[in-house]
């Protein structure tokens, strides 16, 4: 692939990358996540840094393995992501927060592991921060990348997401019927704020990786 990408179109960026799921702790040893695997922004982090960018990966829950040449933090839970993203956030260019970030946490978190003594058990959930939500209230220069998991009504709740979060661009992924994750092809359409919409079919996650940064870089050098 990286043949295909020869150009440092994303030299001199600092970038953000966020991938994986978020914990959400529920005792000492179990916790709350999701089915995100991390691939999309880690294809992103490899493709940034291929062309060009000095990437900083922040990840929660992976299950594949970290590019050479990025510098990735781990930051497991909604409090920690928010904490490293927002460390970084002045001085970066463009953020891509594709990691699957927990809604809720649970609300009273047990100090030791919880016993199965009962039959059953109800835990409280709260809902926790919008880390990409808060970046967009407070962002200056920063371009914004969201990204939108939806099962119906695609376009929709995407743009309806990046106007909300004051996002530039949002990347909305088709998860209907068990698509995308784990998986190594899925099917992005970009939507930006100043009208952008482009399909970039069904691809592999690292062409749609090259896919979403060309259209960006396409439509802000415009
Ligand atoms: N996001 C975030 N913090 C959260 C939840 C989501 O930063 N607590 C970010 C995700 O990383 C993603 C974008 O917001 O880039 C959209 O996430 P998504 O889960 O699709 O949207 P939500 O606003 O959480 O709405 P819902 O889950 O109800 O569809
Ligand atoms: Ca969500």
């Amino acid at each position: 692939m990286k043949l295909l990408y020869p150009k440092k179109d994303y030299d001199g960026k600092k970038v953000i990358v966020t991938a994986g799921g978020t914990e959400a702790p529920v005792d000492p040893v179990r916790v709350l996540t999701n089915r995100s695997s991390g691939k999309m922004g880690i294809a992103l982090a490899e493709a940034l840094r291929d062309r060009g960018a000095e990437v900083i990966l922040i990840t929660g829950h992976i299950t594949c393995s970290v590019p050479q040449g990025v510098k990735q933090i781990q930051a497991l839970t909604n409090e920690a992501m928010d904490r490293a993203v927002n460390e970084h956030f002045d001085s970066a260019d463009l953020v891509f927060m594709a990691a699957a970030v927990s809604d809720f946490k649970v609300k009273e978190v047990a100090k030791d592991k919880i016993k199965k003594e009962e039959s059953s058990l109800i835990l409280e959930l709260v809902k926790d921060k919008d880390i990409l939500k808060g970046l967009g209230a407070k962002k200056k220069n920063q371009i914004l990348i969201g990204f939108a998991a939806e099962s119906q009504d695609l376009e929709k709740y995407a743009a309806d997401k990046l106007t909300r979060k004051n996002l530039d661009f949002i990347a909305a992924n088709d998860i209907s019927e068990g698509k995308v994750f784990g998986q190594d092809h899925n099917r992005v359409i970009l939507i930006g704020k100043s009208g952008l919409k482009k399909d970039l079919g069904e691809l592999s996650k690292e062409d749609t990786a090259h896919g979403i940064l060309d259209a960006i870089m396409d439509s802000v050098t415009e």
